[in-house]
């Protein structure tokens, strides 16, 4: 099993281009089964989530190419409308195919994709919204099997009692393969719905609202092939930031929309880090010792993102001053707070409060990430303590960071992947 080992304590410094956002990716790659045509899809990450999202692809029938960040989809001969377990199993979010498989044919059979590293992780928004556009749902043993209904995919009004990002998102999909229009009310307004909005009107659906709490979507198509940029990945830039922020230094990120990360820079700037940004990257400088800042309360977009709270929390835990954090999205969502405590950090969690004691500086560990953004935040910790520390179980990480290692190697850090 490979692990990273870091030195701590060498100042970061440099210009970093971030990769294309996961989150945004996924739906898009999923998007592009409603074309019988060849989409090309450019900034696609090279993740495990995606090579898991192209293989999914394959198996459906769709030709599916990678070369360097380009990524070119061909669902003209999609042939299949089921998903294996193993492969549902390897990424929760792959539930994403049902509104883009119900769209285009009209079926699609899922195996249920049960909880994951975040605690149980509910779908039932996503079949509350597609059985209100006709689709009849069938759960059995586990597997979910879905259908339009003998009258066919309607649209309609949605309301949304939480705007959850993935089922605002199957929801658009599903809608494409309505007749009519729907309306989501109550959508999530995060900005990968925006690139999603993006890439479904490149290929001709007419989907308007996205980055408010109200979609609509005039479905139908036809939908033809399209080329398409997906936009940089904020949570992966905010990790490059609070990394800077932990060890010091000064860095630029490029590729990505500050106003996307507006919550995560406040955070940073009350800390006591200098922040200038331009429409397309942020610099950060951090000279001094982080201080506490206000509570930090995760919320959807535009508040803070529940991605970005362990990843600032590992940095404001080897920081001065004190620092509440209240996880509002998800339940299980501390496991990163036993191994930055084997850091030395002083972190005291009552339900979904953490407060957080900054002690100056961590001491390096071996430490397991327990989840993809807890393994950053690991590195985080890792990047601005004294010593070594080691961060096991990479898998998780590479879930969501291409390279991070080297990345973090080119701005100056001490970090290597063993062997
Ligand atoms: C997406 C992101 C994830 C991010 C999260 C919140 C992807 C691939 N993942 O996850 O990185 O942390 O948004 O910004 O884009 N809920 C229900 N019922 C449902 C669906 C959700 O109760 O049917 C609840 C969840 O338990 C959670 C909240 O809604 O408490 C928000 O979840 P949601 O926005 O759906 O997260 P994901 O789309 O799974």
């Amino acid at each position: 099993m490979s692990y990273y080992e870091i030195m701590g304590g060498r100042p970061l410094s440099g210009t970093l281009a971030i990769h294309g956002a996961k989150n945004s990716v996924l739906p898009i790659l999923a998007a592009c089964l409603l074309v019988p045509g060849q989409c090309i899809i450019h900034n696609c990450p090279d993740l495990s989530d995606v090579s898991a999202t192209l293989d999914i692809l394959r198996l459906l029938g769709c030709r599916a190419e990678r070369e360097e960040d380009t990524v070119t989809i061909d669902a003209s001969a999609l042939s299949r409308s089921d998903i294996p377990q193993h492969l549902m199993r390897e990424m929760r979010s792959s539930v994403i195919f049902l509104g883009a498989l119900l769209a285009r044919l009209g079926t699609a059979e899922l195996s249920y994709p049960g909880g994951c590293e975040l605690g149980p992780r509910p779908i039932d928004l996503h079949m509350a919204a597609l059985r209100s556009l006709g689709a009849e749902i069938l759960e059995e043993q586990g597997t979910l099997c879905c259908r339009r209904c003998r009258g066919g995919l309607q649209g309609r009004e949605i309301c949304l009692s939480i705007p959850s990002v993935g089922a605002t998102e199957n929801a658009m999909l599903t809608a494409c393969g309505c007749s009519g229009v729907t309306t989501i009310v109550g959508a999530a307004r995060e900005p990968e719905i925006t690139d999603l909005q993006g890439f479904l009107q490149a290929i001709g659906a007419q989907v308007t609202g996205a980055g408010t709490s109200v979609v609509t979507i005039q479905g139908g198509g036809p939908f033809h092939p399209a080329e398409y940029r997906v936009m940089g990945d904020r949570i992966a830039a905010a990790t490059y930031l609070c990394g800077t922020a932990a060890a010091k230094g000064e860095v630029e990120v490029t590729g990505v929309a500050p106003d996307t990360l507006t919550a995560v820079l406040s955070c940073l700037k009350e800390a006591g880090c200098a922040v200038h940004t331009a429409p397309d990257r942020i610099s950060l400088i951090c000279a001094g010792p982080l201080g506490g800042i206000s509570p930090v309360r995760t919320a959807p977009y535009p508040g803070f993102p529940t991605d970005a709270q362990a990843i600032l929390m590992a940095a404001l835990a080897g920081g001065e001053g004190a620092t509440l954090f209240v996880e509002n999205i998800f339940d299980a969502r501390y496991r990163h707070v036993d191994e930055l405590r084997r850091m030395g950090a002083d972190i005291q969690l009552a339900g979904r409060a953490a407060m957080v004691s900054g002690v100056g500086r961590l001491h390096g560990a071996s430490l397991r990430s327990t989840d993809l953004r807890g393994g950053a935040a690991l590195v985080v910790a890792a990047l601005g303590a004294e010593g070594t520390t080691q961060v096991w179980e990479l898998c998780h990480i590479r879930r969501g960071y291409q390279s991070l290692d080297k990345n973090l190697r080119a701005l100056g850090a001490d970090i290597r992947q063993i062997p």
